[in-house]
């Protein structure tokens, strides 16, 4: 597909935009950190952190997907759950991998492999993370959308991936982009199951993948089988420009103003942009920091929260 060098993914980078959803293909299958027994040993590593959440296969599509865990809780510990994924009937997360040393360089390897043809059309790559999805069969990840962007790795089972356009504002609207961007509030981001009419869908099997946006809203249905899935994340000059606007906006209608349309508007974006940024230089050093990870200072790697 590309006429570039590139030993884990393979994918048509000259046609690559960074916020158009695309797939791709890899060759990760085989990483041995990647094998049930591995996912068990970093499971127990993350025990009594925040680095892991789980639910129980009941979940739905429009189940809320931070109440997912309360609501719907796993009949075995999350560690167990991965010992026997297939009948388990549980969704497992290993969150923030690279906060692992072993891990950290499985997702350096990936990202360092992507990025400088990343680079060509989306500069300033930092906040890199790696995330390991572990599900039972015939088990939903709800509806939602995520703060950095996402190259999602089908390494085991097949699942169908309903993605929806990063700027799709009948889906997820402005609003709710931004107040998922000033505190990662997904109250607003809400599902009907006429959303699977224009989705992109993706029936993904082992080697397969594909990469979203940020903010793209996305829903994951497992097949008759246990599926594992790696993505890695990260965010560029890019996305925390989308998000500092995001918040300004949020700001601007706690204060009883309606923002024009996301995007529509360059002039009002490039001053909620520079309105976002006086404020990280407001607070100056030793102050607060902001509530919002995309108005904090860049870090290397994604911090777990
Ligand atoms: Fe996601």
């Amino acid at each position: 597909m590309s006429s570039m060098p590139v030993s884990v993914v393979d994918m048509d980078w000259d046609a690559f935009d960074p916020w158009r959803i695309q797939p791709f293909r890899h060759a990760l299958l085989d990483h041995p950190l990647l094998q049930s027994e591995q996912l068990v040993e970093l499971g127990k590593r993350c025990r009594g952190t925040t680095r892991w959440y789980a639910f129980n296969s009941d979940v739905t599509a429009g189940t809320d997907f931070d109440e997912a865990a309360q609501l719907f809780p796993c009949a075995k510990s999350a560690v167990d759950s991965l010992r026997d994924i297939g009948k388990a009937n549980a969704w497992v997360l290993l969150r923030h991998i690279q906060a692992d040393p072993l891990y950290r360089e499985l997702v350096d390897s990936v990202i360092n492999a992507m990025q400088p043809m990343i680079e060509r059309k989306d500069p300033g790559l930092y906040y890199r993370a790696g995330w390991i999805f572990s599900a039972s069969p015939n088990t939903a990840t709800p509806f939602h959308i995520d703060r950095s962007h996402v190259f999602l790795f089908q390494v085991r089972g097949t699942k169908t991936v309903y993605v929806w356009d990063a700027e799709d504002t009948q889906v997820c609207s402005d609003r709710a982009r931004d107040v998922f961007h000033m505190s990662h509030d997904l109250s607003r981001t809400l599902w009907n199951e006429s959303f699977r009419q224009r989705a992109h869908v993706f029936q993904l099997s082992p080697g397969m993948g594909v990469y979203m946006p940020l903010t793209s809203p996305h829903m994951v249905e497992t097949s008759n089988e246990a599926s594992t899935t790696i993505s890695f994340t990260y965010n560029t000059d890019a996305t925390r420009r989308n998000a500092k606007v995001h918040v300004m906006r949020e700001m601007l209608s706690h204060l009883g103003m309606t923002p024009p349309d996301f995007g529509r508007n360059p002039v009002f974006d490039g001053a909620a942009f520079a309105a976002a940024s006086a404020i990280v230089v407001c607070r100056g050093p030793g102050g607060h920091p902001p509530a919002c990870p995309s108005l904090r200072k860049k870090t290397a790697y994604a911090v777990a929260d």
